[in-house]
């Protein structure tokens, strides 16, 4: 005869067995729910932070639609690198120098050197890239900007335009560095550097550069070489050079200034532009923060004063936002 209370007790037990089994697995599926959830309460969090960052500079401007091209071809490849002839003969004759190389040839050696890749198509509602096109302008000095501008995806930088002793003031992150062979510098491992060529000689530098070393010369005493790092490489194409003085200089001045390229290039690779250490300082000096050599931006040969107009005109169309550094 068995015990009533046994029995009870071990139907209670058998019960009691499955109830645990069933709040176990109750368990692991909150725990991964609230896990689950947690990561897509983030992402979305960081996406509609970012998408905010980069949708508010998206107005409806005719004026800069009017002046904005899409399609046109940023960096030179194998690809692209044919020029219509108008634009050839526009960008062959921006700077004179003896014995002009044929520029297929030299094209053509350029790209079995250094990376020949489509770059910075990926552009979309989707994406959002901070920039900081940082200039050389004066107004820097005293700004405390370095934080701010460290703080974006891209930092681009110009010519000569140093970091190091400067670092509170302009940063000291560069991911681009654009200039040319009168211009150039030694770079870190980490920072593209972009040409920006005035001639064939200029792209026939580049590749002596990183190879034979023997070009020394161009219209004045140049570096033989040159430290950075040869799969960053990247080469302004000489069609995006004439677009920006026709769309957006509207043909002042012979040729656009390297900052004024920077900017425009950090409008076509960038979603959200914010432009550091451009125009004159608060007495309205035009000079460099690294040195107090006043300079001579109106009479220069390039369009200063109609760049600068253009650079508020974007400024005033939320199309990049402007830090002016101490006023
Ligand atoms: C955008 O601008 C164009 C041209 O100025 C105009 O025709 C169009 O209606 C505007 N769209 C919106 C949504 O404001
Ligand atoms: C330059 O070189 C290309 C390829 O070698 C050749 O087809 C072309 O005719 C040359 N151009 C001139 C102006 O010599
Ligand atoms: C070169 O760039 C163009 C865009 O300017 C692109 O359509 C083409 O695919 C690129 N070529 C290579 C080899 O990446």
């Amino acid at each position: 005869m068995t015990n009533p209370l046994t029995s009870l007790m071990t139907m209670l037990l058998k019960r009691l067995r499955y109830i645990i089994a069933l709040l176990g697995s109750m368990t692991i599926l909150l725990v991964l729910y609230i896990q689950n959830s947690a990561v897509f309460f983030f992402t979305c969090k960081r996406a509609q932070r970012a998408s905010h960052i980069c949708l508010e500079d998206r107005g409806n401007s005719s004026w800069f639609s009017e002046r904005y091209k899409p399609t046109v071809p940023l960096l030179l490849n194998s690809t692209n690198s044919e020029l219509h002839a108008n634009i050839f003969s526009w960008w062959n004759e921006l700077q004179h120098v003896p014995n002009v190389a044929n520029y297929t040839e030299v094209v053509n050696q350029l790209f079995s050197l250094f990376p020949d890749e489509e770059h910075y198509s990926d552009a979309g509602p989707d994406r959002c890239r901070t920039c900081a096109v940082v200039g050389n302008s004066g107004n820097l000095l005293g700004s405390n900007y370095g934080q701010l501008i460290d703080s974006y995806d891209f930092v681009i930088r110009i010519n000569k335009g140093p970091t190091e002793n400067y670092e509170m003031d302009v940063g000291s992150k560069t991911t681009h560095r654009i200039l040319y062979p009168e211009s150039a510098v030694d770079l870190n491992d980490n920072t593209h550097l972009v040409l920006l060529p005035f001639k064939v000689l200029d792209m026939q530098w580049l590749i002596s550069a990183f190879t034979t070393k023997k070009i020394t010369q161009t219209y004045k005493e140049v570096p033989s070489t040159i430290k950075a790092s040869k799969d960053k490489v990247m080469i302004l194409h000489p069609e995006f050079m004439r677009y920006v003085h026709d769309n957006w200089a509207e043909g002042h001045g012979r040729y656009p200034s390297t900052g004024f390229l920077a900017l425009i290039f950090a409008l076509h690779i960038c979603d959200k532009v914010n432009v550091f250490g451009f125009g004159a300082n608060s007495n309205g000096n035009w000079h460099h923060y690294f040195d107090e050599t006043l300079a001579s931006f109106e009479s220069s040969s390039h369009g200063g004063d109609f760049e600068i107009q253009t650079i508020n005109h974007l400024n005033q169309e939320n199309k990049i936002s402007m830090y002016k550094g101490l006023t």
